[in-house]
């Protein structure tokens, strides 16, 4: 952003730009107005952005630059994708012309503060990427589509490998000083695995020590740090652990079922924060907000700042990225909820704009959907469990005649009215039967009317396409289902 229209923004008064936020209505138009973006609202209150990435809309009332450069396969040229106006939305048709006929990958990510602080592909640390020479992959362009405020967007989407870094940041926290972090993601789409985080790391990729992260995390891991449930939760990454409270391990922390999440991690001496929401409506609630766990006072941040991987380089998570920032300072609670309001007034929705039918069933133990495999509308499908996305074969909506029905007209199914252990769970068309009744229980099974007995992941299966069956109820978690809307 050119330095004298960063001063124009910073400009405005304080109270008038977090009640400009606070009273923005759920119109994209609003989220346009000049000066009233999330960057905004952070430098009036007092904690500036000192890295702003968004491949969605500017974060700056007054940013006209570009948001993202893709590159694509064809010829090896570079494209960078601006805005629709000044302070609004991507213009997603310029990437959608660059890229016709052929794939393009997103090449940079560009702050917005005017400092520099741009994302790039992530060199190898401890752990190497899969790309030539142990660098990460690029995020394909085109696999997170969205729109925001009616207009086509991408998110970077995330699968293992893929990973952004910039190793020498300006203005980036260091050591204990205080910080606030966000990010809005695709809450379907996420793992178990180390870590979909964005925010500050370690500048050698090296995991040399505790507390030299402070991260925003989104995911189902729980190799260290976890909450209530299944996950996904909203945790800090402070290297050597995810944490999800002061406690190594559990503390008390609700698993998100929003298709858009924002993410909200701070720290200063001695203190941090968990904040988060539905980043399509409504406030943020307080996760954590107490002392650093033992080991992490002070904190030893080196203000690298990464996307999609872990401070070493770890590259076997995944999610999807659709804007974030991090502050010098940290931020008051007032001004994230106006940044909350800002965000919600800037329209996120699914590709397409209308909001999905039914729920994913997501399995406790795989943390996978209830799926249709291939999307395939033929009686007798087998279902299984898969990554959860946007696809409507992972939709089911329960009737009150206790149906889980998809694609409107089909049922989930015991094959052949069979009731023994083994029978296969398909879909048929909707018929009334007791086969294709089922009890979705507060104890997180899901039980056929007929045979009364559970839907089951067969084998106790993790892995992408393992297929459902009926089984007697045993209390495992490959028994035991949430239904996420
Ligand atoms: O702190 C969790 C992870 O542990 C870090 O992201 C990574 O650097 C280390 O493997």
């Amino acid at each position: 952003m050119p330095l004298g229209k960063l001063r124009k923004a910073l400009a405005v008064g304080a109270s008038a730009l977090i009640a400009a936020a606070g009273l923005v209505g759920s119109g994209a138009g609003a989220a346009q107005a000049a000066g009233s973006q999330s960057c905004d609202i952070y430098a009036a209150g007092g904690t500036p952005c000192v890295a702003a990435h968004s491949t969605t809309r500017a974060l700056y009332g007054a940013y006209n630059g570009s948001l993202y450069q893709v590159r694509r396969s064809s010829d090896n040229t570079t494209r960078d994708i601006g805005l629709l106006s000044e302070g609004g939305v991507v213009n997603a048709a310029a990437q959608d012309s660059f890229c016709a006929g052929t794939t393009c990958l997103i090449s940079i990510i560009y702050d917005q503060s005017g400092r520099g602080n741009h994302l790039t592909q992530a060199p190898p640390g401890y752990w190497k990427g899969p790309a030539a020479g142990g660098w990460d992959n690029l995020a394909n362009a085109t696999a997170a589509p969205i729109t925001i405020g009616g207009q086509k967007a991408y998110g970077v989407r995330v699968e293992p490998g893929t990973g952004y870094r910039n190793n020498n940041t300006n203005g980036v926290a260091k050591g204990d000083q205080p910080e606030g972090i966000y990010a809005v993601v695709d809450g379907t789409h996420y793992n178990q695995w180390c870590c979909f985080d964005y925010g500050n790391a370690q500048t050698d990729g090296q995991a040399d020590a505790p507390a030299i992260m402070e991260t925003v995390y989104f995911g189902a891991n729980k190799q260290w740090g976890y909450g209530d449930g299944a996950g996904p939760w909203i945790m800090a990454d402070l290297e050597w652990g995810l944490f999800s409270g002061v406690n190594a391990g559990h503390n008390t922390l609700p698993s998100i079922n929003h298709r858009f999440v924002t993410a909200m991690v701070k720290g200063e001496p001695n203190h941090w924060a968990i904040r988060g929401g539905n980043a399509q409506s409504g406030g943020l609630t307080n996760y954590f907000d107490g002392r650093r766990p033992n080991g992490y006072n002070p904190m030893k941040k080196e203000g690298a700042i990464l996307l999609g991987i872990g401070g070493d380089n770890s590259v076997s998570g995944r999610g999807t990225f659709f804007e974030g920032v991090m502050t010098s300072g940290y931020p008051t609670a007032d001004t994230e909820n106006a940044v909350q309001a800002n965000i919600t007034a800037a329209g996120y929705a699914p590709s397409g704009g209308t909001p999905q039918q039914g729920s994913q069933i997501v399995g406790g133990q795989s943390n996978r959907c209830v799926e249709v495999p291939n999307s395939s509308t033929t009686n007798g499908t087998q279902v299984q469990i898969w990554d959860c996305g946007s696809g409507a074969n992972q939709r089911w909506t329960s009737t009150s005649g206790k149906q889980l029905q998809v694609y409107g007209n089909k049922c989930l199914d015991a094959s052949g009215q069979g009731t023994a252990n083994g029978t296969q769970v398909i879909i048929w068309d909707c018929n009334g039967g007791t086969n294709q009744q089922w009890n979705v229980n507060s104890n997180g099974t899901i039980t056929g009317v007929q045979s009364g007995r559970c839907l089951d992941a067969n084998a106790a299966g993790t892995a992408n396409g393992t297929k459902l069956i009926l089984w007697s109820c045993n209390g495992q978690a490959n028994q035991r289902w949430s239904l996420r809307s």
